[in-house]
């Protein structure tokens, strides 16, 4: 893989283009990583409306403040948070310290809106790093730039003087987050509205960011592209940056009681796969109760990643870029000379291959290590004494050792497959 491929596929190299060397360092466990939890949590989870419900229902600030009152989470929750990121294979988390509802789950200094001065009484991000590092999991903040508590979080935009101020405030925040809980691993901005990258002065913020925490990996969302782009809700490869699909489980990012819109594991496991094979990371999303709990349907779709990934994950996490195209059945990735072929719709006894011009050696399912039978000619290769059902689930991985790199050619089948004579017919 040359140098300018590194960073357009996402894959980790020594010599990423750009940010040189030391990004490529500072970069390599993320793109290892592959799969990581977001957690939505704070007020906005007590009423279980959706994670916009002071905008949407149009709530008053001193309506809403009184959520405050009754945010009491369990002590400790996000210890089963990380055990659950721990078991579905996700390599680290990223909670929302303060979402556009303005409420800071940790000890501040500068406002009284936060966990630790309210009801919860606790610092509820401490909690976090802790449960995180315990589990051996890499640390992410999320912070929202933009405000709908602070009374300068709308004015700064036409209002210097409260420009200056909401600009103190936010670099204020984001300095305490960077100062108080040891070694960041991951800053994720959102949102924001309603200044621009000057306005908010988010090359001297990040500056300092990075000064404060020199491995710290920022995302793009204070308007700088920093280190990784950040597809939202849907999966596609970023040209020449670092990207990271963030997505819902359900349709809702904070906690909202009667969203049951939930996707299936099979979903949820094809984009783990599609993400690390386009190269990118996939940041999935729960979205705790206010007491800490994790909905059913989440734990449920996470345990099922996660024992897919016990007996699959080799061929997601240690992988390089693969030529083969996905198919209407199945995705592929590559590690050396192994094919993987991750079949989600089990076509039955014979799971074949067009085009691939590569010499195939031999074939094992993956997750019970089975050998395969195969018959490969110029056009197709053949998997062949499978069962007629799926013999795993969600999705079923063949590992194909090949002679050399895995190479498809589908034209060549499609312009020589050898057809009838003219006039010759059935
Ligand atoms: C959007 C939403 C926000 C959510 C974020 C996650 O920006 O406004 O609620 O936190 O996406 O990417």
């Amino acid at each position: 893989m040359g140098a300018g491929a590194s960073l357009a596929s996402g894959y980790a190299s020594p010599q990423a283009a750009g940010g040189g060397t030391d990004e490529a360092a500072r970069m390599r466990w993320w793109h290892e990583a592959r799969f990581g939890m977001f957690i939505h949590w704070g007020l906005y989870s007590v009423l279980g409306r959706h994670e916009w419900a002071m905008e949407n229902e149009g709530i008053p600030v001193a309506e809403y403040e009184l959520l405050a009152k009754r945010f009491q989470p369990e002590p400790n929750a996000a210890r089963a948070w990380a055990k659950l990121a721990k078991a579905a294979g996700q390599k680290y988390m990223v909670m929302t310290t303060k979402h556009h509802e303005g409420f800071c789950l940790w000890n501040t200094k500068l406002t009284n809106y936060c966990a630790a001065k309210q009801a919860c009484g606790r610092d509820l991000v401490a909690e976090f790093v802790e449960a995180a590092r315990s589990e051996g999991l890499r640390v992410g903040f999320y912070y929202s730039l933009m405000d709908w508590h602070h009374p300068d979080g709308a004015r700064c935009a036409h209002d210097e003087a409260a420009r200056r101020r909401f600009v103190d405030y936010t670099q204020g925040l984001v300095r305490e987050l960077c100062t108080n809980y040891g070694k960041l691993d991951v800053l994720w901005y959102d949102v924001n509205w309603p200044l621009t990258p000057e306005g908010w002065e988010s090359a001297k913020m990040n500056r300092m960011v990075r000064e404060l925490q020199p491995e710290i990996i920022i995302n793009n969302r204070s308007g700088l592209p920093e280190d990784f782009s950040t597809p939202e809700q849907h999966i596609e490869a970023a040209k020449n940056h670092s990207w990271e699909a963030c997505m819902t489980m359900n349709d809702s990012w904070g906690y909202q009681r009667t969203d049951d819109d939930w996707k299936t594991p099979k979903t949820i496991v094809r984009n783990v796969i599609t993400c690390a094979r386009d190269g990118g990371n996939y940041l999935l999303n729960i979205g705790p109760r206010a007491d800490g709990s994790i909905p059913e349907e989440s734990v449920e779709i996470l345990t099922r990643t996660g024992q897919w990934m016990q007996r699959n994950g080799t061929s997601v996490y240690d992988i390089e870029p693969c030529q083969v195209k996905r198919s209407a059945f199945a995705n592929f990735t590559r590690k050396g000379n192994t094919l993987y072929v991750h079949v989600h719709f089990w076509p039955g006894e014979t799971v074949s291959i067009g085009g691939l011009t590569s010499k195939v050696k031999s074939a094992r399912l993956l997750a019970s290590g089975r050998q395969v039978s195969f018959e490969q000619t110029e056009f197709r290769v053949e998997f062949q004494g499978l069962p007629a059902a799926a013999p795993d689930d969600p999705v079923t991985t063949i590992a194909v050792e090949c002679d050399s790199e895995p190479l498809q050619d589908t034209m060549a089948i499609r312009e020589n497959r050898p057809r009838r004579g003219v006039g010759v017919d059935l």
